[in-house]
C-alpha cells in the first residue's frame, strides 16, 4: 500500500533506540524526510549512519531552554508535517511513595514540553491541512501497571491533552492520536524485567515468561510491530482517524 507520505517531513522523539527508533525507521522506509531526536545525537547517527532523508538533533526534554533550541532549529527548516511524541520512561516506583519533585520533574519531560512542542510546529500543520500527532503513550493508561505510578498518572494527562486537542485541529486535517505499547521488547523493557527480577528474588527469565503468560500473543511484541501502527496512522488513508487511543500490546489489555 502506498501510504502517500513520502516526501513529508517528520519529528520523531526518543529516537535514539526503541519504539522511536523503530518509528524513524518506519518513516524513513516510506521516503519520509526524517528529523530524529534524542539526549545525544551520536546515539542516532550509530544506528542511522548516513541514511538519507535522515538528520539527528540533541534535545533534552527535561530542559525547556533545550526544547526551544529545538523548535528554533526545527521551524528553521520549515516546521513538520508529522510529530512524533516519545520520551523517556519515568523509573518504576509505588504511588505511596512517588515524591512530588519526581513527579513535577517527569510531567516536565513526558508531558508539559511535548505539549509545548506540538503547539509550536501545530500552526505549520494547520495551515498546510495537513497534520499528524502521534503520542506515544502506554496501556498503562488503560489498566495502570503496579510499580509504575509516575507512569501511569501523568500518561493520563498526555490521553486528555491528546483528545483535547483532537477536536480542536479536526476540521483543518490535522489528526492527533495516541498509540500504546503493552509489552514491547526493547531495552527501557529489559531494564524492567531485569529491576523486577532483582526486587522479587527472582531472574530475568522467569520474570519474562511470566510476564508473557498474561499476554494473549504469548510474547512480547518487536518495535517494528509497534511502528508499523504509528507509521500507519500518519498515513493519508489514516486521515478520519483522530482522537484515538489505539493498543499494539498483543491482546493484553482484557477491557472492551
Ligand atoms: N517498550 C514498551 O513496551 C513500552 C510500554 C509502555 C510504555 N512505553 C513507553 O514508551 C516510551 C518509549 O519506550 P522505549 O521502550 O522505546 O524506551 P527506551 O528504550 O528507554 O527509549 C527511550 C528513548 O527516549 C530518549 N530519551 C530519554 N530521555 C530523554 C530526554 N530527557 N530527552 C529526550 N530524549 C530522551 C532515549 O534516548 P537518549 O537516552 O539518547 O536521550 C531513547 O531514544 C517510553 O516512555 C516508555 O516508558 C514503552
Amino acid at each position: 500500500m502506498d501510504l502517500k507520505i513520502a516526501g513529508k517531513r517528520a519529528l520523531v522523539m526518543g529516537a535514539s533506540r526503541g519504539l522511536g527508533r523503530a518509528v524513524a525507521e518506519g518513516l524513513l522506509a516510506e521516503g519520509v524526510e526524517v528529523i530524529a531526536v534524542s539526549r545525544n545525537a551520536k546515539t542516532i547517527q550509530e544506528w542511522a549512519g548516513e541514511a538519507p532523508g535522515l538528520t539527528a538533533l540533541s534535545a533534552d526534554l527535561s530542559d525547556l531552554a533545550s526544547v526551544e533550541a529545538l523548535i528554533a532549529a526545527v521551524l528553521d527548516r520549515g516546521g513538520v508535517d508529522i510529530l512524533v511524541n516519545n520520551s523517556g520512561g519515568p523509573a518504576p516506583g509505588a504511588a505511596a511513595t512517588a515524591r512530588r519533585g519526581e513527579w513535577l520533574a517527569q510531567f516536565e519531560a513526558m508531558a508539559a514540553n511535548l505539549f509545548h512542542l506540538t503547539a509550536q510546529v501545530l500552526p505549520g500543520m494547520r495551515s498546510r491541512k495537513w497534520g499528524r500527532v502521534i503520542t506515544i503513550a502506554s496501556s498503562g493508561v488503560e489498566q495502570p501497571i503496579p510499580n509504575l505510578a509516575l507512569s501511569n498518572g501523568i500518561r493520563a494527562a498526555v490521553v486528555g491533552w491528546s483528545k483535547t486537542l483532537a477536536a480542536e485541529v479536526a476540521a483543518e486535517g490535522v489528526t492527533v492520536n495516541i498509540v500504546m505499547p503493552g509489552r514491547i521488547q526493547t531495552t527501557r523493557v529489559a531494564e524492567l524485567d531485569a529491576a523486577a527480577a532483582k526486587r522479587t528474588d527472582s531472574t530475568v527469565e522467569a520474570v519474562q515468561k511470566a510476564s508473557a503468560a498474561v499476554i494473549p500473543a504469548g510474547r512480547y511484541g518487536s518495535p517494528e510491530e509497534f511502528a508499523a501502527m504509528v507509521v500507519f496512522l500518519t498515513s493519508d488513508q489514516a486521515s478520519y482517524v483522530t482522537g484515538s487511543r489505539l493498543r499494539v500490546d498483543g491482546g493484553a489489555i482484557r477491557s472492551i
